[in-house]
C-alpha cells in the first residue's frame, strides 16, 4: 500500500509561486514537502503539460485552449507574471521536464490527469508512458490521479504498476465498486466535503485518505483527526510548520 505524506503541495505551491510551474514545484521543495500534487492536460500535438484550466486566460492572459495550441507554442507563454513580476517569464512546463526537477529534488509526484474535454483516455495514455520512461519507479513513490474514470481506466490498462487515486468531490454511491474495478490505492475528496464518516469507510476499506485543497492548519488538524492520510494544500511550508 502507499504511504502518502502528511503534507502535500497543490499545484507545486501555489499560494508562493506560479501553480503548475518548474519554480511552483522547487518552492514546494524549499518549504519541506516530499510530495507534489500537478495537473497534466495535452496539448493540441499530444504532448502532456502542467497546466490546469482548458483556457489558457487565467494563467497567461491568452484566451485559447490548450488542445488548440501545439507545445511549441505553449513554451512560448508567459505562466508567471499573472502570479507576479518576479515570475515573469515562467514557462508551462512539459511533463518530462517537471519529472526531471523532482527526480532532482527528490520529491514524488501526484500526477492529476487533467483532461481537456474529449481526450481522457488520450491525456492518460500520453502521460503513464512518459512517467513510466521518466520516473524512477524503483526507488521513488509515486502517484496518479483524476476525477476521470475515462482516464482512470485507461491509466490501469497502459500502466497498471503505478498507483492510482480516485479523485472526488464527495465519495459517490458506487465509490466502492469503483475505486474496487479500478484497483486504487487512494481516495481524495474535496476537504470541505468529507465527513468522519467517510473517513471512517475508505479507512475500514484499507485505502489512504488525502482532501484538497485545505490552507487552514485548524481544518486540517481536525481532518487529519478524523483519520485523513494526507492534506494536499497550497502552502506547504507554513501548514508542515503548523502541525509539527
Ligand atoms: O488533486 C487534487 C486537486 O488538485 C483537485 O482539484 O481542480 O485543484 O485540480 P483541482
Ligand atoms: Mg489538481
Amino acid at each position: 500500500m502507499i504511504e502518502l505524506p502528511r503534507v502535500m503541495g497543490h499545484r507545486g505551491a501555489a499560494a508562493s509561486a506560479p501553480e503548475n510551474t518548474l519554480i511552483s514545484l522547487r518552492t514546494a521543495a524549499e518549504q519541506g514537502a516530499r510530495w507534489v500534487e500537478f495537473d497534466v492536460m495535452l496539448s493540441g500535438d499530444g504532448v502532456p503539460m502542467l497546466i490546469h484550466d482548458e483556457n489558457l486566460r487565467r494563467t497567461t492572459g491568452r484566451d485559447a485552449l490548450v488542445a488548440k495550441m501545439p507545445a511549441a507554442d505553449l513554451r512560448q507563454l508567459d505562466a508567471g507574471a499573472w502570479f507576479g513580476a518576479a515570475f515573469a517569464g515562467a514557462r508551462i512546463p512539459t511533463l518530462e521536464e517537471a519529472l526531471a526537477l523532482l527526480v532532482e529534488l527528490g520529491v514524488s509526484p501526484n500526477l492529476e490527469i487533467k483532461p481537456s474535454a474529449g481526450a481522457d483516455e488520450a491525456t492518460a495514455i500520453a502521460s503513464m508512458r512518459v512517467l513510466v520512461k521518466h520516473w524512477p519507479l524503483d526507488r521513488m513513490p509515486v502517484l496518479t490521479s483524476s476525477f476521470s474514470r475515462k482516464s482512470l481506466r485507461a491509466a490501469q490498462r497502459e500502466a497498471p504498476q503505478i498507483p492510482r487515486g480516485l479523485l472526488v468531490t464527495r465519495p459517490p454511491r458506487d465509490w466502492v465498486e469503483v475505486a474496487a474495478e479500478l484497483a486504487c490505492s487512494t481516495i481524495h475528496i474535496d476537504g470541505r466535503r468529507v465527513t468522519p464518516q467517510h473517513a471512517e469507510r475508505i479507512k475500514g476499506a484499507g485505502y489512504r485518505l488525502a482532501v484538497y485543497t485545505v490552507n487552514d492548519p485548524v481544518d486540517a488538524r481536525h481532518l487529519l483527526a478524523a483519520g485523513v492520510d494526507c492534506i494536499i494544500t497550497d502552502a506547504p511550508g507554513a501548514m508542515i510548520a503548523s502541525l509539527s
